[in-house]
């Protein structure tokens, strides 16, 4: 089973960028905890600065990569993008949509997810392992599906 694991703006900065919220773990570091967690899954991993980069992954990993789930960490273009929020309910895989940082607690612009309605679930506020978490869930759906 194939997962695609995708970033969106500054989060190639993880581990140097405002590490007093993002946490001191590079992606790098995330990445090697989620493959050594689950090592019979396929872990793929994209990031991007740009929103249309981050559209052509989601239909990429639908129509061409036989990926099976997706967990998703939009950064601030969850919060504004209605473009991403089509492309999500567009493709017809699982997307989870994961943070760092608990979104909920922060400024009120970051209380408002525009992909929340088009992902099935969120995680949010539990530092890098969100994303193994985003994992966990999004095996424990499709095995059960
Ligand atoms: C974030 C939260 C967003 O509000 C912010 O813009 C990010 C990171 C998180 O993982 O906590 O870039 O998605």
């Amino acid at each position: 089973m194939k997962i695609l694991i995708l970033n969106g703006p500054n989060l190639n900065l993880l581990g140097r960028r405002q590490p007093e919220i993002y946490g001191s773990k590079s992606m790098e570091e995330i990445l090697g905890d989620i493959t050594r967690a689950y090592p019979e899954t396929e872990i793929e991993y994209f990031q991007s600065n740009h929103e249309g980069e981050l559209i052509d992954a989601l239909h990429r990993a639908w129509l061409h990569d036989n990926v099976s789930g997706i967990v998703f960490n939009a950064g601030a273009y969850t919060h504004t993008s209605i473009a991403l929020a089509d492309a999500i309910a567009a493709v017809e895989i699982p997307v989870v949509e994961v943070h760092l940082s608990n979104v909920s607690a922060r400024e009120p612009v970051r209380r408002q997810s525009m992909i929340a309605p088009v992902c099935c679930g969120t995680i949010a506020g539990f530092g890098a392992d969100s994303y193994r978490l985003g994992v966990e869930a999004l095996l424990k759906m499709l095995c059960k599906e």
